[in-house]
């Protein structure tokens, strides 16, 4: 969801403003999406590198996910929304860990779409937090070194659960990944578009959909398959 403080300097308001009215575009895409059937969303809402930004902007953030949370989440409960976070949450304060915690444990039996936030999350944090995790198994005898295979990774890493991301939807003009789900993505389909994510609407998300629809996905092989968002 890039774009946010571009769109605020254009309107000569501050990042913040941005934000929220990044906020506004997501409530609107999570809804299209629901009606659309999409089976999961994963949303980018804080990389780990983003605490590097000015201490002001990061108060705003956490303080617009705090607002986020309390309003939206009985809402997306209702609309049958499950509700995952994934990142290192132990740099985010009490408040805001219990409400993700609270919010996952309402919305755990839904079954309409699954939403993921991805909070202070970085790709090589996950790849590295799940090495550990198979090297504690290694160590503690439970796990062949042999036994060590893309498989056996692949189990660790965050959303191992669900399938793997068929569409990048990555506004805001920059094409690149920035440390997004780096081993989940690899046949990821990745769609840019120089749309700042404030002005993000449905019909955005119906183009980069569409956009979709056209690829042929062969996956490393000969023989294409037919495509069908199921995580965007
Ligand atoms: C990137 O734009 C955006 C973010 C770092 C924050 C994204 C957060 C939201 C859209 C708020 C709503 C999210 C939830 C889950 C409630 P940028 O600031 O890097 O924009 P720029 O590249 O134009 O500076």
């Amino acid at each position: 969801m890039d774009g946010n403080g571009r769109w605020a300097k254009q309107h000569g308001l501050p990042r913040v403003i941005g934000h929220r009215r990044g906020a506004t575009a997501l409530r609107h895409v999570v809804r299209a999406c629901v009606q659309r059937q999409v089976q999961v969303l994963t949303v980018f809402a804080f990389s780990s590198e983003n605490w590097h930004r000015p201490e002001t902007e990061v108060k705003a953030l956490m303080v617009l996910f705090m607002h986020s949370l309390r309003r939206e989440v009985e809402k997306l409960h209702e609309a049958g929304v499950r509700l995952r976070f994934i990142g290192e949450r132990g740099r985010f304060d009490n408040a805001l860990r219990q409400k993700m915690e609270a919010a996952e444990r309402l919305t755990a039996d839904n079954s309409c779409m699954t939403m993921v936030i991805a909070v202070n999350y970085g790709g090589r944090w996950d790849l590295a937090q799940a090495a550990r995790a198979l090297a504690a198994e290694v160590s503690a005898g439970q796990l062949a070194l042999d036994a060590v295979n893309e498989q056996a990774l692949g189990k660790h890493v965050a959303l191992a659960d669900l399938p793997e991301p068929d569409l990048l939807i990555r506004s805001g003009g920059e094409q690149r990944i920035s440390n997004f789900l780096l081993w989940q993505m690899a046949y990821t389909e990745l769609y840019f578009t120089p749309t700042l994510w404030p002005d993000f609407r449905v019909d955005d998300l119906d183009l980069a959909l569409t956009w979709f629809a056209e690829r042929e996905r062969r996956f490393g092989r000969v023989e294409s398959t037919q495509p069908r968002v199921g995580h965007a």
